[in-house]
């Protein structure tokens, strides 16, 4: 059940539903006319600060909130009342117990997108067996598009495949594989969906040796992360997106049945954007984080379920001096020194 509040543009309360009477331990009576931030405190001064923006969206996870003596981790989002200019409804849920450890939240909060695989299944079928008929009534020049219709097609049943999974153990079957044609057909993608005027850079290491990775789900990663990059700086100046592999000896490695695996196949995703918002910092990668209005918080989500699934690792930083932000993937090779060819 979650708590929700209702704020009028001046962040004063003006309906509590009984959840919200719980959660603050007080009456609706008695919180209907209060300013929110004198009932409760948020630690996080960002929060507070994003909160001053009438029109932002927010979806904050495991924030620390006061109220009188309590301090609780709560699920925080506000969402502008597009009828009602400057009012927004805001809704707690508290992170349970159970909910805190970083694997079990993923279950839980996975089975949403799994039904809604389910339901995106059948209508692709439909666009595919559409698009082959058109393919056939078309001029020879503009067949390509039709093979972009199906093949893009192919690609979102096999994501939507891998969706339902998202919350199970499986993982796409690794073999040796070409990153850069990964990344090339991963840019064509994002191009064809419309660059928006962003640049897509390449700055490929063409000495890399293949990478031990799932083909599609390689791809779908780039896509995810060059489109979040191209997002995130589309507005701004000469706005850029460059792609970079190379290898990285030594140091990055992850543990798999008690032995370490190095990760010397390092990709980065690097855009002159803004960088992520601070109130998100920590929790880009769960899902239903966004601070799009027509996003859906779940690419980062499955962009680190099929990295850990190849074994791999993902971050992001910042560079201020640079203004650029990076989204940075380390991988296996192939086949490791040593190994028999
Ligand atoms: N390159 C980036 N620069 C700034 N913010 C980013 C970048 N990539 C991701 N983010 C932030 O992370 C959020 C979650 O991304 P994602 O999981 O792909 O969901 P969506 O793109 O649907 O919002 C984005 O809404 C955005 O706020
Ligand atoms: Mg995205």
């Amino acid at each position: 059940m979650f708590a929700v509040l209702l704020l009028d543009p001046d962040m004063v309360v003006r309906e509590a539903n009984p959840a919200a009477e719980d959660l603050l331990h007080r009456s609706a009576r008695r919180l209907v006319g209060e300013r929110l931030l004198d009932v409760i405190g948020l630690d996080d001064e960002r929060v507070a600060h994003r909160l001053g923006d009438a029109d932002a969206r927010l979806t904050v996870r495991g924030m620390v909130m006061r109220c009188g003596e309590r301090a609780m981790q709560v699920n925080v989002t506000v969402s502008p009342l597009a009828t009602h200019p400057g009012w927004r409804v805001m809704t707690f849920s508290e992170v349970g117990q159970g909910e805190l450890g970083d694997e079990g939240r993923d279950e839980t909060t996975l089975r949403a997108p799994s039904i809604l695989a389910h339901e995106i299944k059948n209508p692709l079928a439909a666009i595919r067996g559409a698009g082959q008929l058109v393919a056939r009534k078309l001029d020879e020049k503009d067949r390509p598009l039709a093979a972009m219709i199906s093949a893009e097609v192919d690609r979102i049943a096999r994501l939507v495949d891998r969706m339902q999974r998202l919350g199970s153990e499986r993982a796409d079957p690794v073999e040796p594989t070409n990153l850069h044609e990964a990344i090339r057909s991963a840019i064509a993608t994002v191009r064809a969906a419309g660059g928006g005027g962003v640049e897509l850079v390449e700055e490929f290491d063409p000495s890399l040796p293949p990478v031990l990775a799932s083909r599609d789900a390689l791809e779908q990663v780039l896509i995810n992360l060059v489109t979040n990059a191209r997002d995130a700086c589309a507005g701004g100046e000469e706005p850029r997106v460059v792609i970079r592999t190379r290898f990285v000896s030594g140091l990055v490695s992850n543990l798999k049945l008690g032995r370490a695996i190095r990760l010397p196949i390092e990709v980065t995703v690097s855009d002159n954007g803004p960088g992520v918002d601070p109130s998100l910092r920590d929790h880009v990668f769960e899902p239903f984080v966004t601070s799009k209005s027509s996003g859906q918080g779940l690419g980062l989500a499955l962009v680190r379920k099929l990295v850990r699934d190849m074994d791999g690792r993902i971050g992001h930083q910042r560079d201020e001096r640079a203004g650029l932000t990076h989204f940075r993937i380390h991988l296996p090779l192939a086949r490791e020194e040593g190994e028999p060819a």
